[in-house]
């Protein structure tokens, strides 16, 4: 929810904690805040607010160097204990202001700890729970003082660093979620870090070193990055990193080179990164789709670390994701079923986690996730194992941790995502789902050969169909200024469209601040049709008319029930369906395509639509109030 980054080396630690926290303000933007190590001093700056906020006031600094040093952290806050204030910015520092500290996460037993402090003597400032763990290592390093080496309790890998050993011992005591990195004004050749159940990931750099929530945090310095595992701690140097754990146990964690560059986290020439992440999914989706398809037509999923006899033995599927990814896994039952005809059931992952779920070995659990860190998500993965299902990751974010926790992964390729409101990863998800599905069906024998080659043979075409879809959206964009003062949408879709209907109602909530509702068309005479009065904007996702069961006829019922009591309809239909013209007051086109790959391009429309009526509303797209890109708390 919040994003860190930490730096040790030859440049300016203010100006790369400056351009790491532009890179990182989509995880949140409640307050920022920098502190940096140089000339003998610890200087902190924070400030409520947008990012601007704090480079404003760094900008009226009289000094010219306001906050001089090579050492430093910054970090940009999504509040969680204490409101978004100055004083709750972080960093937070100790009673004598040696020491700094930045954290992601939520430390849940801060309550007990804090009381231990204040009656001990520590004078604590802010409402936070990030607090005390400046006055707990100020605390450690009063108890275990000395220099490097020297000092140091029972363990034997506490003989080290004295700040990185003291945050080893500080962790210990901590409950809950965090990542932590500290500075202090004595210890100017480190930066220290740890993390448990938040992301913390490290850049490699020639002469010096990186700590952060992302790596968009140091793309622009060093593509070469290593993942930090749960419960570890590091100590970053401008030579290098060394990763223990808790205990102080020495562990040689993965590095991995970034495919993608600064660029690709640029927004490149377009006024919101959405509109960027809009236009890039015909890319996106066949990034994705590459080297999965054969030209044989079978599906390949090669970087599985999951056999195809680990497939063949599952018995029964569950799905769990959040927010945008929910709605992907929504979309993934309807194909996993039909396919393989095996049971599947999609769960929000917070409710899953704390029901009872009946799983075993046999039992495949797809975890879906953009950032891979959403912590509702990692906590029903971690259920997942313990009860000894599979757990294959859906992500997009290596080196992250969903896939790290999980048995399998498989990488959409969307590249990174800065607007908050998910696009193009959903577009990437639907498309690992409907892979996974495929394979699913392969490898079990449920699909003949010729059967999965039709659908790859569909599947190829479908990012050229993202990219003409996208060439003929203006008319949503007209109508969605037009609705810009509407109270409230309503979403139906039927089959597959019931999802997306979802997905487009959780747009429009995230980004217009509008009230909007999804639900199943066939569901809207049981109660929710009561909400229709005249002139209400009703958004209808239209099924194919070549599809199943006559779901098309039904839901062309459905668009003259909401019709016939003065609702607006915008029907989402096919090209050459003429069935519902009579009816759409206004219609979206969008090309042919298989059933079960429709979402790829019915959810276009609605994705430009909420867009643009919050652009009309004069909205930040990018940075919708109250919400982050990632989300790292319960
Ligand atoms: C949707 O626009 C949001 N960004 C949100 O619902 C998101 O999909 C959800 O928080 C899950 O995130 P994840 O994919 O990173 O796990």
């Amino acid at each position: 929810m919040c994003g860190i980054i930490g730096y040790v080396g030859d440049q300016s630690a203010l100006d790369v904690a400056l351009q790491g926290l532009r890179r990182l303000e989509y995880r949140g933007y409640d307050s920022s805040g920098i502190a940096v190590v140089g000339a003998g001093a610890l200087r902190t700056a924070r400030r409520a607010g947008k990012l601007a906020n704090l480079e404003k006031l760094l900008a009226e600094s009289p000094e010219t160097d306001p906050m001089p040093g090579t050492t430093g952290m910054g970090h940009t806050r999504w509040a969680t204990h204490g409101g978004p204030t100055d004083v709750n910015a972080h960093p937070h520092t100790d009673c004598t202001g040696a020491l700094a500290v930045i954290h992601n996460g939520i430390i849940e037993n801060f309550a007990l700890l804090r009381a231990e402090l204040e009656a001990g003597g520590h004078e604590l400032t802010s409402e936070t729970d990030t607090e005390v763990v400046a006055h707990l290592l100020e605390a450690e390093l009063a108890r275990v003082p000395g220099p490097v080496g020297v000092a140091g309790p029972a363990s034997s890998a506490d003989a080290s660093h004295p700040l990185t050993g003291a945050l080893r011992r500080v962790c210990r005591r901590l409950e809950g979620a965090f990542t932590l990195v500290v500075v202090h004004r004595d210890y100017p050749e480190v930066v220290v870090g740890a993390r448990r159940n938040s992301p913390l990931v490290v850049g490699l750099g020639e002469g010096e070193s990186f700590l952060a929530s992302d790596v968009s945090a140091f793309i622009a310095h060093t593509r070469e990055a290593m993942e930090i595992g749960q419960d570890q701690v590091v100590e970053a140097r401008r030579d290098g990193v060394a990763v223990t754990d808790f205990e102080g146990q020495p562990v040689d964690n993965r590095r991995y080179h970034v495919d993608w560059d600064a660029s690709a986290a640029e927004k490149g020439g377009y006024p919101y990164f959405m509109l960027k992440e809009i236009n890039e999914q015909p890319t996106a989706l066949a990034d994705t789709l590459r080297g999965r398809l054969s030209a044989d037509g079978a599906i390949v999923l090669d970087e599985e670390r999951l056999s195809a006899q680990d497939f063949r033995d599952v018995d029964k599927v569950f799905i769990v994701a959040c927010g945008t990814a929910y709605h992907a896994g929504l979309i993934a039952k309807y194909a996993v079923e039909h396919w393989t005809r095996l049971p599947c059931e999609v769960e929000m992952a917070s409710e899953f986690r704390y029901r009872d779920p009946v799983l075993d070995r046999s039992t495949l659990v797809i975890a879906i996730s953009q950032s891979g860190e959403t912590l509702d998500t990692l906590m029903a993965v971690k259920h997942a194992r313990e009860q000894k299902a599979r757990v294959l990751a859906i992500c997009n974010t290596n080196g992250s941790t969903i896939p790290r926790e999980s048995d399998a992964v498989l990488y959409t390729r969307c590249g990174p995502e800065v607007g908050v409101a998910s696009t193009k990863t959903f577009l990437g998800q639907v498309a690992a789902c409907l892979l996974v599905g495929l394979f699913l069906a392969q490898v079990r024998g449920v699909l003949y050969g010729d059967e999965v080659a039709a659908y790859v043979e569909r599947l190829q075409r479908m990012p050229e169909l993202v990219r003409r879809t996208l060439g003929r959206l203006e008319p949503i964009r007209e109508l969605a200024r037009e609705l810009a003062d509407a109270k409230a949408v309503l979403f139906l879709g039927r089959h597959v469209g019931y999802p997306v209907a979802l997905e487009g109602a959780l747009k429009l909530k995230e980004l217009a601040y509008m009230h909007a509702e999804g639900f199943p068309a066939g569901e809207l005479k049981h109660g929710p049709i009561a909400l229709i009065e005249p002139g209400l904007p009703v958004l209808v996702v239209v099924p194919s008319p070549r599809g199943r069961a006559n779901l098309h006829g039904k839901i062309v019922s459905n668009i003259q029930e909401v019709r016939a009591r003065g609702a607006r309809t915008i029907v989402i239909a096919e090209d050459g369906d003429l069935a519902v013209e009579p009816y759409a007051d206004h219609l979206i086109r969008v090309p042919e395509t298989t059933s079960l790959f429709a979402p790829l391009v019915t959810t276009l429309p609605l994705q430009v639509f909420a867009c643009e009526l919050a652009l009309a509303r004069g909205l930040d797209v990018d940075q919708p109030r109250n919400l982050a890109k990632s989300v790292t708390v319960e």
